[in-house]
């Protein structure tokens, strides 16, 4: 079965994180879910629910970000995809700075040092200089830097609509096939020639 480390951290935009689990989920993914402090504010205050709610979703098993003695901690632990969604600036300048002092940390340095794929939606504007430093880094080193930037050319009509592009766009990175959305066909637009 596949598996995949997701961490939701203090960024606006836990919807995002829960939308991409129950999408894992469904496809019959295992996830192991890390939820810092700040996640679960954010959790609790766009979402009204709590990261003991998503421990119910099929699949999926909780960490504790504090305990960096769980699984995802270790590279002998193998995983097919790490995502961190959202993923603060304050993460973002730790990885970016090699510091794993908690589990989402940790496991991305893991995903870094294993050569494994990252993917890290940050969701902050305008951007700090030392994030977009951060990120530069990380887009070097193979991460995938994926900001949670829905698009408009499919008229979205729902928050729903937004929410699934940003998750279509890393189910796709991850080789997960969905049903989110429409893709580009190149026949919407035409151009006098
Ligand atoms: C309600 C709320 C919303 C926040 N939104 C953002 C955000 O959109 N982007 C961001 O980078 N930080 C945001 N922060 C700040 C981070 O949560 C803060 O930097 C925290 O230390 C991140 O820790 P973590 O990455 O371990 O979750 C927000 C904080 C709160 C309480």
């Amino acid at each position: 079965m596949p598996s995949a480390v997701v961490a939701i951290t203090g960024a606006s935009g836990a919807r995002y994180g829960v939308r991409l689990v129950e999408q894992l989920s469904l496809a019959g993914w295992e996830i192991d879910l890390i939820v810092s402090k700040a996640g679960e504010i954010n959790l609790k205050l766009e979402c009204d629910i709590g990261a003991a709610e998503l421990s119910e979703i099929t699949g999926v098993s909780i960490h504790n970000n504090a305990n960096l003695a769980a699984k995802p901690a270790s590279g002998s632990a193998l995983y097919d995809a790490y995502v961190i969604c959202p993923a603060s600036g304050t993460t973002i300048g730790k990885i970016g700075a090699g510091i794993s002092d908690n589990l989402s940390t940790r496991s991305a340095l893991v995903a870094i040092k294993e050569r494994r794929k990252l993917i890290i939606v940050p969701r902050e504007t305008p951007s700090p200089t030392p994030h977009l430093e951060a990120m530069a880094k990380m887009s070097s080193w193979g991460v995938v830097i994926l900001p949670a930037n829905p698009g408009f050319y499919n008229s979205p009509e729902t928050i729903d609509d937004l929410i699934d592009f940003v998750v279509a766009r890393i189910l796709d990175q991850m080789g997960v096939s969905h049903s989110l959305g429409k893709r580009w066909t190149g026949e919407e637009v035409t151009l006098g020639q």
